[in-house]
């Protein structure tokens, strides 16, 4: 088993990834009395970890909303959950920012372990403390994760056999923040990624465990240097600029992680227009995503004033300046006020289409 240690002062924690290591969560919870909040399709590991209290949900971006929380708030106070208690949180990326953000709000603050059980959630998701709901707008929209609080767990235990029923596009969906994590200058997870493909998509555990430290480990530097994401952190949104716009689009039917593939292959588009790389590494970043079958493009082509509304929009929403995450020759950078000429050929050079 491979041991993390994210190291925020007295918020650090252990991040431990291994195979058949649910069970490490008993130590830490043996004394608390604990509620698990875990996803409805992961229910046959839930077993395996002790919880007086055990709740099912049904992650989806829809069931990511206030409402959940305070039904989840409701059953903690009925089972006479308290200050002292641990939440456990078990599941993919929704589950763990659900249980989380319950966890960071009832009684003014709870303990948290992660239990991730997808491989974004075990690279990205769970470490760093970021948790949080949607929010519906007026048109009945999902404006994404606009409720939250920085809540960091006190432990997160990935244990990668729970992969093994994962379903094989949501496993590439996680590559593609794999992907992410190693232009962001780790060499070593890169390399990692092209010699490992067969074994990584085969699920090897042991593969999969040096993908989920490797990977993770990038993510627990950044957030040990701006837990808070006053400056740097924001690298980690790498391609996620657009990916945000096309994710919503119904059509396109794309995953969370498929939209951020196309997103990388944009961004790295604008690095090279920009001049910060040259068109060999533009073509590498297109390279790693195909490898691992994820879009180079967008399935459907989409009006270039569509997707440039929608990235506006999404912006004004976040409060965001217009500002880019994108690659140069050491890993990424932010580029302040790009200019629209070259948003536009980035998304032409994913699909989008002149009218
Ligand atoms: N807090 C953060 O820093 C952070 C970072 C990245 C993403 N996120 C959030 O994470 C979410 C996406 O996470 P996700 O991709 O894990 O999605 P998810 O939680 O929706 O899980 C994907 C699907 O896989 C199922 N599943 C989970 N584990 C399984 C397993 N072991 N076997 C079989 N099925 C399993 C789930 O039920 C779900 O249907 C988004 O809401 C995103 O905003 C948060």
């Amino acid at each position: 088993m491979n041991t993390l240690s994210v190291n925020l002062g007295h918020r650090s924690y252990d991040v431990l990834i291994g195979a058949g290591c649910l069970a490490r969560v008993n130590d830490d919870i043996s004394d608390a009395s604990s509620f698990m909040l875990f996803d409805s399709n992961v229910a046959q590991y839930a077993d395996g970890v002790y919880a007086e209290h055990r709740m099912p949900f049904d992650a989806s971006e829809q069931t990511k909303t206030m409402l959940s929380i305070e039904q989840i708030c409701q059953t903690m106070r009925a089972s006479g959950i308290d200050r002292s208690s641990t939440m456990i949180a078990m599941g993919g990326g929704v589950t763990g920012d659900v249980g989380g953000f319950a966890a960071a709000s009832y009684m003014r603050g709870i303990k948290c372990i992660q239990i991730p059980t997808t491989l974004l959630a075990m690279v990205d998701a769970s470490v760093g403390g970021k948790t949080g709901v949607n929010m519906k707008s007026e048109s009945g929209s999902l404006y994404k994760n606009m409720i939250g609080a920085f809540w960091q767990p006190s432990l997160v235990v990935a244990d990668v056999t729970t992969l093994k029923t994962l379903d094989a596009r949501q496993l590439r969906c996680g590559v593609a923040e794999c992907i992410k994590h190693a232009l962001l200058g780790n060499d070593g997870l890169k390399a990692l990624l092209q010699e490992h493909r067969d074994s990584i998509l085969a699920c090897d555990e042991s593969t999969l465990i040096q993908l989920v430290t490797q990977s993770a480990s990038v993510k627990k530097d950044v957030v040990e240097e701006d837990e808070r994401e006053q400056g740097n952190r924001a690298l980690l949104n790498l391609g996620h600029t657009f990916a945000h716009a096309i994710e919503p689009i119904e059509e396109l039917d794309l995953y969370h992680g498929e939209a951020v593939a196309i997103g990388l292959c944009a961004a790295a588009s604008l690095s090279e227009a920009l001049g910060l790389i040259d068109p060999s590494r533009a073509s590498d970043v297109r390279g790693m995503v195909s490898a691992f079958d994820l879009p180079t493009s967008l399935p459907i082509p989409q009006p270039l004033d569509v997707l440039l509304e929608r990235m506006q929009s999404d912006k004004k929403h976040m409060g965001a300046k217009n500002r880019f995450i994108v690659l140069n020759d050491a890993g990424a950078e932010i580029a302040e006020d790009v200019s629209e000429a070259l948003i536009s050929l980035a998304w032409t050079s994913v699909g989008a289409t002149r009218s």
